[in-house]
This record gives C-alpha cells, structure tokens and sequence, in this order.
C-alpha cells in the first residue's frame, strides 16, 4: 500500500490490517520515569518493560502476528520428531527460497553458530557488506575474521543513495585477489541492521554472486531482514517495479547459495533456519542440528512457531504486509527531518535513528552522546530507543575508550505494532527534546563491565543535567506525561 493523500493534502500511510487484540500500555509520570532510568543505571536495556510506554528498543521477536498466523499455531502438530508443522514450513519455505533443504535451528543466530562451524577456519576471513554483532561473534569463535567491504556511501549518514546496503563489488574482487584461499564464503546481510536497515539491490545480489561463482565460494544470505528490503527492491529498483514479491524473492534465492534467517524478523514469529541446495553441506549441517538445537524436524522450536513462521512467510509475500513497516518509518523521519532534527536519511527498514553526535554536539563524545540521548528521550517520554555508539563498542587494546565514529539512538518500529497517533507522540517529544537539547548533559561509567558493555553496563550523570531536564518539561507539559 502506498501513501494515501487526505483531501487536507496530508499524505499518510494507511493501515492496511485492524487491531484484533490489544495490551494495555501505562504512560507514567516524569518522576517515575526519572527513578526508573537511573535505576537502570541509565541503560534501557536495564528498564523495566513496565516502566517503559513505547518499546523502540528493537523489532526482534516483537512484531504484531496476524489472526491466520495465531490460529494456524492452534494447529500445531505437537511431538519430538516428524510433525507436520515442520513439513508445512518447509513447503513455505521451498516456495520463497527454491532450495532443496531445510535446516531448522532456534533463532538467526543459532544458523551463523552452525554455518561458521562447518565453513570457518583459523585465519579465514569472511567479506560481508556489514556484520551483525553475533555473526561477527561466531565468525571470530571459529578463529575467524570479517571484511567489511560496503559502497563508501554507506558511512554518509545523510545521503540520496538508495541502497546503502550494497557490497562494493571493486572491493570484494580485490579482496579475492589478495585473500583468496582464505575465503570460504561472501556473507550479505539483506536490511543491513548495523547501518540503520538499509537495503541491498537485486542487481548489487547478482554482481555479488557471479563473483563468487567465479572464485568457486557460497554466497551466504542473511535474510532476516529481507521483508523490508524486499520492499525497498520493489519501490526503488527500476527493473523490479512490475515484479510480484515472491517473483523478487525467486529471483534473489536464484542469486545466493545459502538463506539463513531469524524468523524473530522474517515471518514475524520466532526461530529460524538454513535453507540450502548443497547436498554434502546439507549433510554437515545435519549432523549438528542435533548436539545443539533439537531434532532434525523441530531444531529447537516449538510446533507452535513453525506454524505461526510458515504463515508469516507466506504473509512477506504481500505487498500490503511488508509496506507497513517502512512507510511508518519513513513518515516519522520525514516529519523529523522538517523539523531539523539530525536523523539518519534516506529512512530505512527496521527503525528511525537519531544522529546523537549532531544532536548533542555540546556533549564530548566521552561522555557517551547516544546513551546521553535514549536517556533523556526516556525521560521526557516514556519511549525505550537502543543506544548504537560508543558504549556498543569494546574498549581499545591498551585500555582507553574506543571512541565510535557513529553515535545513534535507534527507534525500532515493530510492525503493525504502533498506531499513527503513537509514531506523532514520539515525534512530538523528540522535537521537543531537540529544541531543549542544551539541558541534556553526558553521562560517565558507574558499572563497566568487560564484554557486552552495552547490556550490563552502568552509567550515571556528569551533572545534575537531569533535573533540569524534568523541571523544563513540567513547566512545557504541565500534566507531567
Ligand atoms: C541481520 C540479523 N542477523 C542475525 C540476527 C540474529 O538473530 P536472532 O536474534 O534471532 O538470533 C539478527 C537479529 O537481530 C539480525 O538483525
């Protein structure tokens, strides 16, 4: 669906589903919401969901199911080995991605820990448009390491490009010259998480994989992210306009070898699984499924989720489904935008993101602009949005802090979660917050700890900033919501 255009000239997106089953949100005062963060060490991954009145922290395992998805999961053909939900996904599964073979594993990440056991080497390096944070985890488990070769484009956060996302074919010829017995595969990741969802293109996928055919190595797909990017090919791929969704997807399962993903995104459920035509790696797979996600017909899911995937995949193929998601994000950062509030353009899939290095440019980068951001956001709004900077880094070798050259704060739209009246109050609010944006101050470690500091960690105030944050919005906001 695209934007409809109300007879006042204001054009939305409309949605295309209606809302069936409800949870009751609280949106809590100001002081509450106060205490609430610097309980959690102002981290939001440290709130409490109670506490929090919009999530935007991530769309993983969060998105709005469909009636047909809950009521096939009534169907579940529950038992240890053999069931029908495993053979109805698979056929799903076969009609997407034209691959012989299903793998079934627990979640996307429970396929990059089977595929880098099987391919990756010591002193192998793995060139990729862009990691994931546990793709490249497993990869350099396995002694290896990853190339990131994106279009240089990628790194301007405020560019015309259109798919981002894209590997620079120049590069990746060069990194076969110079690497060439020490790639066992190409990763593309579609909807590139780390870069603010933004696509690849179908023409980028085929370069991509004549390469690799050329120097005899898999490309591997990481299609987790693949619904939206299906609708960014669709919409902004000349060649594609005139193409149905599952024709777009045939052609991009025809251009890879290997199709991972995690089906927390895609199909909007849960679990995940490798979808292959390789016999022999098939056959290695196999092997593993077993020792670490369950039997070869369940691989660590419930029936239940293969069922409500199986027609959550067969759901990615309408072009109503899939729209919804980035048109809402990309009426919230248009709206954004108009208002001169430093966000990531053009909009990609999966979220809106805040550029905190322009937002809070009065913060030192030290002090951690992004989570300085989310928290004061937090605050005056009741809206949890993830940190994507410095504190998501480790530290540097000798010990000082590793300084990230990107500062985001990411506010994941789930899809068909929020209601237009919701996307105008986080616009509302962080318009707010930016024209108020000198009274947010930086914050310092309280709590480091020495992996996965984005999680665990700790911060607290340099200054008092927060107080004055609060008095500010009361004063604005006389109810204190
Ligand atoms: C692109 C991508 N790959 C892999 C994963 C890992 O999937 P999971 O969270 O299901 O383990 C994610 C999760 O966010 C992702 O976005």
């Amino acid at each position: 669906m695209n934007n409809i255009k109300l007879f006042n000239g204001e054009e939305i997106p409309l949605e295309m589903h209606k809302v069936k089953i409800v949870q009751k949100l609280e949106l809590k005062p100001i002081n509450k919401r106060l205490k609430a963060i610097q309980e959690a060490g102002n981290n939001t991954f440290l709130l409490k969901n109670r506490d929090v009145f919009l999530d935007m922290l991530t769309d993983s395992g969060v998105n709005a199911m469909s009636n047909k998805q809950q009521s096939a999961m009534l169907n579940a053909d529950d038992c240890y080995a053999g069931g029908e939900s495993f053979f109805r996904l698979e056929i799903e599964l076969q009609k997407v991605f034209k691959k012989k073979f299903f793998v079934p594993a627990h979640q996307g990440r429970a396929c990059e820990h089977l595929l880098s056991r099987i391919f990756v080497k010591k002193g192998n390096i793995i060139p990729m448009n862009y990691h994931f944070t546990t793709t490249k985890a497993h990869i350099r488990l396995q002694g290896g390491d990853i190339l990131e070769i994106p279009i240089d484009e990628a790194f301007n956060l405020n560019s015309e490009c259109l798919f981002k996302g894209n590997i620079d074919v120049t590069k990746l010829k060069t990194a076969f010259k110079q690497h060439k017995d020490k790639i066992p595969f190409v990763r593309l990741e579609a909807g590139t998480n780390l870069m603010g969802g933004q696509p690849i293109s179908l023409q980028n996928i085929q370069e991509i994989h004549s390469i690799c055919k050329q120097n005899n190595v898999p490309l591997v797909f990481d299609a987790s992210l693949l619904q939206d990017n299906l609708f960014f090919i669709k919409t902004r791929e000349e060649s594609c306009k005139h193409k149905s969704i599952l024709e777009i997807c045939n052609e991009i399962a025809s251009n890879t070898d290997i199709i991972y993903f995690s089906a927390r995104k895609l199909g909007s459920a849960r679990g995940g699984g490798i979808c292959l035509n390789d016999e022999k790696t098939f056959e290695k797979l196999r092997e593993l499924v077993p020792l670490f996600e369950g039997f070869l017909t369940y691989g660590g899911m419930s029936d239940k989720e293969m069922e409500a995937t199986a027609v959550g995949i067969r759901e990615t193929m309408d072009f109503d489904m899939i729209s919804q998601g980035p048109q809402f994000i990309k009426f919230m950062i248009d709206e954004l935008n108009k208002a001169g509030v430093p966000v990531v353009t053009p909009a990609g899939g999966l979220g809106g993101h805040l550029n905190a290095k322009v937002f809070l440019q009065h913060v030192k980068p030290e002090h951690f602009q992004a989570a300085s951001l989310a928290s004061a956001l937090y605050i005056i709004s009741g809206i949890r949005g993830m940190e994507r900077g410095t504190m998501a880094e480790e530290r540097n070798p000798d010990g000082t802090e590793n300084i990230s050259a990107i500062e985001l704060v990411r506010l994941a739209v789930p899809r068909r979660v929020f209601t237009m009246s919701q996307l105008k109050f986080v616009v509302d609010r962080v318009v707010w917050l930016h024209k108020n944006k000198d009274l947010i101050g930086g914050l310092k470690w309280k709590e480091e700890p020495k992996i996965l500091r984005f999680f665990f960690g700790k911060l607290e105030p340099i200054s008092d900033w927060q107080t004055g944050l609060v008095e500010k919005f009361k004063q604005d906001f006389t109810d204190s919501l």
